[in-house]
């Protein structure tokens, strides 16, 4: 591919270009600052390419989403979590054998240490599950010694063990919050069913997870799994970047997904519909206070930075929802009103110009809902899935061996030298 040339104050520099394996191209600033004492601004990031990645692609303005090649729809058709969790942070779709050796090794370190159950009485019942689950995580490095190596089977023990105990420490903050005891992983589930299982059993009868709910839950966490490098995985990458430990990396992308313009967005999408209801169903309001810019107002669960098309998860969560209500039979007039909110934006001017499509977040809840999962949950319930790829990409950060500490630049805004004016004189 030819230079990319720029004038910089008449001189012509050159820098190289690339092609990533799509056909998507970048150009190479690195040597910008040095030849020409320039520097970038991007705020957003929105043109700005943090690292190269073999993990997820995704082609926004076709609605197309894979993971390591394999498209979104083929793994959520056909694909268990586990073997997407492997598929990547190992790279390759596991065979029968590597897919047991792993099961297994989720299945034997799913508990956790006796003395992390303490940390939960410190919390007040009303604590949210993501302020647990991100001050949890961190605890966990605490009990994992081998979380602060750099050897390669030591990253590996840290990457299964929170892949098996993260579900276990999100199960405890859901009992924690109802004032249930807590139930301890049986190793005779299988992934979901283990979740569901801790989250629902009664210790003093028998329960049998619910097929609809298994098959319903698995379909999510395969939804979420990565999504290359949005917040919470660009902030796991610059976290981990410091040669942080896993765990305190990985919490640190828990608390960029809590926001509601990211994974908090599928809470705020159900108390939308929530209040949209009480409001009559008022559609047009809504979707008028979104557009208005003079109100915080969003439209929780439309637009993406990357889709400018429908976001392909939406499609498949949308189809799913129906289902899942359909099989459970249940009636929740909040997929009603989903419905309609989405054919009011669609059909306005406003959403049209600006390829607002609803994202994975505005069909989620209902599903969750339908599972009883409590709306403060539904968060906690996206870092469950975005965990595999949170690690995917610490991995293949850290494994590469080139990865250098994150450390964007600024250009200064602030005052010039100024004299320090003592106290009684200001
Ligand atoms: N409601 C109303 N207006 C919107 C919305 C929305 N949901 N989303 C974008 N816009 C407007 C935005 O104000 C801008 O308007 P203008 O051109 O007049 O300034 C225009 O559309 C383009 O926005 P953008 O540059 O594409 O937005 P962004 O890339 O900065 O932000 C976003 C992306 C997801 C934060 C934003 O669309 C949003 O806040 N959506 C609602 C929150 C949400 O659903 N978040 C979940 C995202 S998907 C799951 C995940 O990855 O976490």
């Amino acid at each position: 591919m030819k230079n990319a040339k720029l004038n910089v104050n008449d001189e012509i520099i050159e820098l190289p270009t690339f092609k990533g394996s799509e056909d998507e191209v970048g150009i190479d600033i690195t040597s910008l600052r040095s030849k020409t004492n320039h520097i970038t601004i991007d705020p957003g990031y929105a043109n700005t390419g943090s690292c190269l990645s073999s993990i997820t692609f995704i082609d926004g303005e076709k609605g197309i989403l894979r993971y390591r090649g394999y498209s979104i729809e083929e793994l959520a058709e056909k694909a268990t979590f586990t073997e997407v969790c492997y598929l990547l942070v190992y790279g390759e779709l596991p065979n029968i054998k590597e897919r047991d050796k792993f099961s297994k090794s989720l299945r034997k370190h799913a508990n956790l240490h006796e003395d992390m159950k303490r940390f939960y009485d410190g919390f007040p019942l009303s604590a949210h599950p993501m302020a647990i689950l991100s001050s949890m995580v961190t605890a966990m490095s605490a009990f994992t010694p081998e979380s602060n190596s750099w050897e390669d089977d030591d990253m590996d023990h840290s990457m299964i063990k929170a892949l098996a105990k993260v579900k276990t420490i999100a199960a405890f903050s859901y009992r924690k919050s109802q004032g249930l005891p807590f139930i301890y992983p049986r190793t005779d589930l299988n992934y979901v069913e283990n979740f569901l299982h801790m989250m629902f059993s009664d210790s003093q009868e028998d329960y049998h997870v619910n097929p609809v709910f298994a098959e319903a839950l698995n379909l999510l966490l395969i939804l979420h799994a990565d999504h290359e490098q949005n917040c919470s995985t660009s902030t796991v990458r610059m976290a981990g970047s410091s040669q942080a430990n896993l765990f305190a990396t990985i919490s640190a992308g828990i608390a960029a997904l809590w926001g509601p313009l990211h994974g908090g967005a599928n809470q705020a999408v159900i108390e939308m519909l929530d209040t949209i209801k009480k409001d009559n169903c008022d559609y047009k309001k809504y979707v008028n206070m979104a557009k208005d810019k003079n109100s915080d107002f969003k439209l929780y669960g439309f637009g993406h930075r990357v889709y400018k098309n429908y976001d392909p998860r939406a499609k498949v969560i949308a189809k799913a929802a129906d289902r899942v209500l359909n099989e459970l039979k249940l009636d929740d007039p909040l997929l009603e009103i989903a419905r309609n909110l989405e054919s009011v934006a669609l059909k306005d001017d406003y959403f049209k110009e600006r390829n607002l499509y609803p994202n994975v977040d505005f069909y989620s809840g209902i599903i969750y809902k339908a599972m009883g999962i409590p709306t403060n949950m539904f968060t906690v319930m996206f870092a469950l899935g975005r965990l595999p790829g949170w690690l995917a990409h610490w991995h293949e950060m850290v494994a590469s061996g080139t990865s250098r500490i994150n450390r964007p630049r600024q250009i200064y805004t602030g005052s010039k030298i100024r004299n320090f004016i003592p106290v009684e004189q200001r």
